[in-house]
């Protein structure tokens, strides 16, 4: 385990590329690996969490080969997977082992599939119940993974969601791919809709809008090629660190712009923030641009609401962003990243506290006044990349020497983020 010293600096200045975007591969390798043919896959993220996805699909019976900036997937078709020969590991991510299971509800055979200490402590009923209701059979201890799915001949259900998360609707959606009948999935916000843009890709009968998706079973999915645009989730650390570093303008280049993962555009704009898109395009049904950020003077907000679920994966680095700006934000409405790849409310709180911060921790979310100056310390990253990255970025803007303790776990979203780091860094 490898720690991090980082040091304040004067400036950040380039132009960088950012990494494919995780959440959209692996839905890329998923449906690939059940379409009808052969799918080239470009712009794939080399996370090591969708390492994880390839990694089961491979045990499934899936060959997935390797290729420049990216990977051919020979699927399989619908009912192509086989019997796994060992317990399919999911490492530590949440997308592989819950989108999985809806393929796994499917296939006439029993599987096991588990994860690290972080995932197996992570909630599973959410997944468990619906997929239940449509006739799986799932053995877990307490709702954790390892999970052992028999499955089966589906049926069809309407499910309302208690949760508003992208992972539950896609793992019924899949699962409603092999269903007979209209599947439909409801949820008290609009999470991320890849799976639902990719299916319409790929030919599935899908239908969604902001209150519903649903999806009429059984199909096929048609091979296409798929190029993947660059992770906002990613981007997000530079785009703050170039907003919040004095002297500073970065561009980041084709990102995913999608609006269920931009919301934090959204939120620079109501922070004060300097940001200009340029290159607009669309492919594959996902928008993308380059986005340019300059030294901003940022100003506080309230983040909740139906903002949330766009900006899930980007509170970590806002929260270190409102250190810096004028007068109170609140997050609120924020409970979900309590069961994140760490309680990340609490690693925010304590590693804030730590850095001199003024935090206050509420049960669904944070309230920081700012602006504040931070000072080095000793962190700890809980094994969390998203934190590990944050708190990278804080090290920047903090008086003295910052230590991330475990950094390298960053690589499971975003491996290179040093060198990236390092290379836009003018002293
Ligand atoms: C993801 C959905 C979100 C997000 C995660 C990736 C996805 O989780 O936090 O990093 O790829 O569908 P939830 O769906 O649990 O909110």
């Amino acid at each position: 385990m490898e720690d991090k010293k980082l040091h304040r600096v004067n400036s950040l200045q380039g132009a960088v590329e950012a990494p494919g975007d995780k959440s959209i591969s692996h839905r890329a390798l998923i449906l690939s690996a059940i379409s009808d043919g052969v799918c080239r896959v470009s712009g794939l993220s080399g996370a090591l969490d969708v390492q994880s996805t390839a990694a089961c699909l491979r045990a499934l019976g899936v060959k997935i080969n390797k290729a420049k900036n990216g990977a051919i997937v020979h699927g399989v078709g619908m009912n192509g997977l086989r019997a796994p020969q060992k317990i399919l590991d999911a490492g530590n991510s949440g997308t592989t082992i819950r989108l999985l299971s809806g393929v796994l509800a499917a296939q006439n055979f029993t599987a096991t599939i588990t994860g690290d200490e972080s995932l197996r402590n992570r909630p599973m009923r959410r997944i468990i119940e619906p997929l239940d209701l449509m006739g799986a059979r799932i053995n877990s201890d307490d709702f954790k993974a390892p999970l052992t799915i028999t499955g089966g001949p589906l049926r069809a259900i309407d499910y309302a969601s208690s949760v508003a998360s992208a992972q539950v609707k896609s793992c019924i959606l899949l699962a409603g791919l092999y269903a007979r009948g209209v599947t439909r999935v409801t949820e008290p916000y609009h999470s991320r809709d890849h799976t639902e843009l990719m299916l319409q890709e790929m030919g599935a009968n899908i239908r969604s809008s902001e209150a519903l998706a649903a999806i009429i079973g059984p199909c096929e999915l048609h091979a296409r090629d798929i190029d993947i645009p660059g992770d906002i989730s990613a981007a997000a650390f530079f785009l703050v660190a170039g907003a919040l570093i004095p002297n500073s303008q970065l561009v980041m280049r084709n990102v995913g712009v999608n609006l269920l993962r931009s919301g934090i555009l959204h939120t620079l704009t109501s922070m004060g923030v300097n940001y200009q898109l340029s290159d607009q395009i669309e492919l594959n049904n996902e928008p993308r641009a380059s986005i340019t950020v300059k030294t901003s003077a940022w100003h506080a907000t309230t983040l909740g609401g139906a903002l949330i679920p766009r900006i899930i994966d980007e509170i970590p680095i806002l929260a270190i962003a409102a250190t810096q700006a004028e007068g109170v934000t609140t997050i609120k409405d924020a409970r979900e990243l309590r069961v994140k790849e760490s309680d990340r409310l609490a690693a925010l709180a304590s590693n804030l506290n730590k850095m001199g911060a003024k935090v206050r921790e509420k049960e669904d979310g944070l309230v920081i006044s700012g602006p504040t100056v931070l000072k080095g310390a000793e962190l700890d990253s809980h094994n969390d990349h998203r934190i590990a990255m944050a708190f990278s970025i804080a090290a920047l803007i903090a008086e003295g020497e910052t230590t991330i303790q475990n950094a390298e776990c960053v690589d499971i979203s975003f491996p290179g983020f040093y060198d990236i780091l390092e290379s836009v860094i003018h002293d």
